[in-house]
């Protein structure tokens, strides 16, 4: 048992993100189980204000990469997520209850920082379920709120991209990253 933690907490300490990746496919259970471990993240009042949109057409992947300026070999990514935060589904369930809810009044800023919050969960989850799967991924940021993706992946109203989460098998073995000393990030009691 506890050499099975220590194998868990060896894949969190691990972790670095892959930017090249081998040809071999990601069975779509694989997919399908990284995204409910996702699912499985802490989320506010469990509303699960987030969706994801596997993009797997050839030609739309591809606008999707270009539309975030993706280059080089992570192009390749067998599986390209675009993680989304969603306050379209939740706001929709309020419509059906008939209650009149912030977002019909332009408020609900806190809701949406909440879903953000929500999906920055959910996305992390997915990238330790995808190294428990022995595959790598790396985010691409310039999804964010980018316009040309919400088109090409026609996104509601509501939704809001935050990241591509690229993934597949690893085809290079980087180090890892250095980080900042424990003792500059953690403060105690006051900072
Ligand atoms: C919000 C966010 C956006 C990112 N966008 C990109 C990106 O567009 N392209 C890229 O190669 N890496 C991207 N990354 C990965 C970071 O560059 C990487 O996590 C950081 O350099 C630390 O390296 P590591 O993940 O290997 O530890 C992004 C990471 C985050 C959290």
């Amino acid at each position: 048992m506890k050499n099975e933690v220590v194998k868990a907490l060896d894949l969190f300490i691990g972790r670095r993100s892959i930017r090249k990746f081998s040809s071999k496919p990601v069975e779509e259970v694989d997919v399908r189980t990284i995204i409910e471990a996702g699912q499985r993240a802490p989320t506010a009042c469990n509303l699960q204000t987030y969706s994801v949109v596997w993009v797997r057409d050839k030609k739309l992947k591809e606008k999707v990469l270009d539309a975030c300026e993706v280059s080089g070999s992570i192009r390749e990514a067998p599986i390209v997520l675009a993680i989304c935060a969603d306050i379209r589904r939740l706001s929709e369930v309020l419509n059906f209850l008939k209650h009149d809810h912030c977002f019909k009044h332009g408020r609900g800023n806190w809701l949406r920082l909440m879903s953000i919050m929500d999906t920055c969960f959910f996305a992390e989850n997915m990238v330790m379920a995808a190294e428990f799967l022995g595959l790598g991924s790396v985010y691409i940021g310039s999804a964010l709120a980018n316009n040309e993706v919400i088109k090409a992946l026609k996104l509601s109203s509501g939704v809001l991209p935050l990241t591509l989460l690229c993934v597949g098998y690893p085809d290079e073995q980087p180090a890892i990253k250095p980080r900042w000393a424990l003792n500059s990030v953690l403060h105690v009691d006051t900072y």
